[in-house]
C-alpha cells in the first residue's frame, strides 16, 4: 500500500525474515546493486520514477518477452506487475511492434496532425459510452489535470471533491489520506470513498465552492478497492442536482471492459481520463466526454481554451493506439481477460482462507491487490508496521519464486498471462502461506 504510518514495532521473527530475504535478494543481483550505486550519483535516489524504488535497491530489468521479464543479472520472472496496467499487451506484441516500427520509419516529429490521430480518437469514442469527443495527452497525470481544469472552467467553481486513497497522478496523489507536498495547489475537498452519506453531505455543504468531483471507479494505487454501484449512483445524482462535473479517472480501470468500468457499472461520468495501456504501451493519456463540455477546446470558435503539448499526438502513440484498440483489445478480449482475473482472485482468496491467515486479495478482473488483514475493505486504511512488513516479505518471496509483482503487492495481468501462469502464481501464494503462515495469524 502506498499509504503508510508506522505504528508499533513488529515481531522480531518478521524482521528476521525480511533481513534474510534482503540478503538473499542482494546476493543474486550484484549487477543491479552496482547499477543503483552508479545511478545514485546522478539521479536523486538513483531513479526518475519514485515508485520503482525499494530497499535495498531495485532490480533492473534488461528486457521482456510475452509475460516474462529478465533482469540484468540474468534472472527471469513471470511478469505480473504488467507495468502497473500499462503493459496490458505484454512485451513485444508483434502487431504493435510492426505498426510502431512502420510509423517510426515514416518519420517522427512531423509537427502536424496525422491520419492515425482521428482514427485513434474514433476508436476511443466508439468504446466509451460517455465519451463523445476526446483529446490526447502524454500521460494519465496530464489527462486528469486537463479534465479538472476543463471542469473548473465549465462550472466556474474552483473546488474539487477528491477521495482519500485516490491516485490521479504524481501531482494528484491522495493515497496518504490527503494532499501532500507534491500535490498541485488546487482547492481540494476530501471525502471518504464508498461513504454515500458523508460524500453527499460534503457536496451539499460546499455546493457553491465545488464544481468538480473526481474519482477512480475502483481505486487502483490505493489498494484495488472497487466503488459500490450505489455510491457511484449517489454521486452521479448529486452532481446532476448541484450542477457539478463528474470525472472518472479510468486510467487503470478502463481495461475492465471494452467501455471501461463505466460500462460495467452502468453509471456514467461527464468526463473520463484514460491512459496506461491505451496506446499499446507507448506513452499516452486522454481525456474526453460530453461534446458540450469538450467543445471548449474548439479552436474554430472565439475564446477557445488552448490545450498544447509537443508530444500529444506523437506518431508512435497514435500508431500504437490504433492497433491496440482497433485490432487487439476488442470486447471479447476484454471480457475474457476480466474473467481470467476474477477466477484468479477467487482462487487466491480460497487459498488464504484454507490457510486461515490474515491475507486477502481485493480488486476486479485483471487488477488484484494483496492486503494482510481480514474483514471487508471499503476504503483506504492506515497499514500497521506488521502489514507493511508482510507486504515486503510477500514481494521478496515471490521474486525468489520467479514472480515479479508491483512492490506494493499489486498484480496487473497482461493478456499473455494464461491458465498456466495463473496456476504458477496461485501455487507460489500457497507456498507463501505455508512458509510464512506463523507470521500472519491473528
Ligand atoms: C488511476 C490513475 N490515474 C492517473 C495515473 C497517472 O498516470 P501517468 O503515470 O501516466 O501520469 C495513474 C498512474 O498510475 C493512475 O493509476
Amino acid at each position: 500500500m502506498s499509504a503508510t504510518t508506522v505504528a508499533a514495532p513488529r515481531n522480531s521473527d518478521l524482521d528476521t525474515a525480511i533481513a534474510e530475504a534482503h540478503e538473499r535478494y542482494a546476493a543474486a543481483r550484484p549487477k543491479s546493486a552496482a547499477l543503483h550505486q552508479k545511478a545514485k550519483a546522478v539521479m536523486p535516489g538513483g531513479n526518475t520514477r519514485s515508485n520503482l524504488y525499494y530497499s535495498p535497491f531495485p532490480t533492473a530489468m534488461a528486457g521482456g518477452q510475452g509475460c516474462q521479464v529478465t533482469d540484468i543479472d540474468g534472472n527471469t520472472y513471470l511478469d505480473l506487475c504488467g507495468e502497473y496496467t500499462a503493459g496490458l499487451f505484454g512485451h513485444s506484441e508483434t502487431r504493435i511492434l510492426e505498426k510502431v516500427q512502420a510509423a517510426i520509419g515514416r518519420g517522427i516529429g512531423l509537427a502536424s496532425v496525422g491520419e492515425n490521430e482521428p482514427k485513434f480518437a474514433e476508436l476511443v469514442c466508439a468504446r466509451f459510452p460517455s465519451i463523445e469527443k476526446v483529446r490526447f495527452t502524454n500521460s494519465g497525470t496530464e489527462a486528469n489535470m486537463m479534465a479538472i481544469t476543463l471542469a473548473r472552467h465549465h462550472t466556474k467553481r474552483d473546488g474539487i471533491l477528491v477521495f482519500r486513497g485516490g491516485y490521479h497522478g504524481s501531482v494528484l496523489t491522495f493515497t496518504g489520506g490527503g494532499p501532500n507536498a507534491m500535490t498541485a495547489p488546487l482547492d481540494f475537498v476530501m471525502a471518504d470513498y464508498n461513504d454515500i452519506d458523508g460524500t453527499v453531505a460534503l457536496m451539499r455543504e460546499h455546493k457553491d465552492r465545488i464544481g468538480t468531483v473526481i474519482l477512480e471507479p475502483m481505486q487502483g494505487s490505493g489498494g484495488c478497492i472497487p466503488a459500490s454501484v450505489p455510491f457511484l449512483k449517489a454521486i452521479r445524482a448529486t452532481c446532476d442536482e448541484l450542477g457539478m462535473v463528474l470525472i472518472y479517472d479510468e486510467v487503470m480501470t478502463s481495461r475492465h471492459s471494452s467501455g471501461g468500468l463505466q460500462k460495467l457499472t452502468g453509471v456514467h461520468p461527464d468526463l473520463t481520463a484514460l491512459g496506461k495501456y491505451l496506446a499499446g504501451g507507448m506513452n499516452i493519456g486522454a481525456f474526453g466526454g460530453r461534446a458540450k463540455i469538450m467543445d471548449a477546446f474548439d479552436a474554430t470558435q472565439p475564446g477557445a481554451l488552448v490545450h498544447s503539448g509537443t508530444f500529444n499526438n506523437n506518431v508512435l502513440s497514435m500508431a500504437g493506439g490504433v492497433v491496440a484498440l482497433g485490432e487487439i483489445f476488442d470486447s471479447a478480449a476484454a471480457e475474457a481477460h476480466f474473467e481470467k482475473g476474477e477466477k484468479l482472485r477467487n482462487r487466491l482468496n480460497e487459498i488464504a482462507q484454507k490457510h486461515k491467515v490474515t491475507l486477502q486479495f481485493t480488486g476486479l478482473g485483471s487488477m488484484i491487490q494483496a492486503h494482510f488483514r481480514t474483514g471487508e475493505i471499503m476504503r483506504r486504511y492506515t497499514t500497521t508496521a506488521t502489514e507493511e512488513g508482510l507486504l515486503e516479505l510477500f514481494f521478496f518471496d515471490l521474486l525468489q519464486a520467479g514472480i515479479y509483482l508491483a512492490r506494493r503487492g499489486m498484480v496487473a495481468m497482461s493478456l499473455p498471462v494464461g491458465e498456466a501462469e495463473c496456476e504458477r502464481f496461485a501455487q507460489a501464494v500457497d507456498a507463501f502461506c505455508t512458509t510464512r503462515g506463523p507470521l500472519m495469524r491473528a
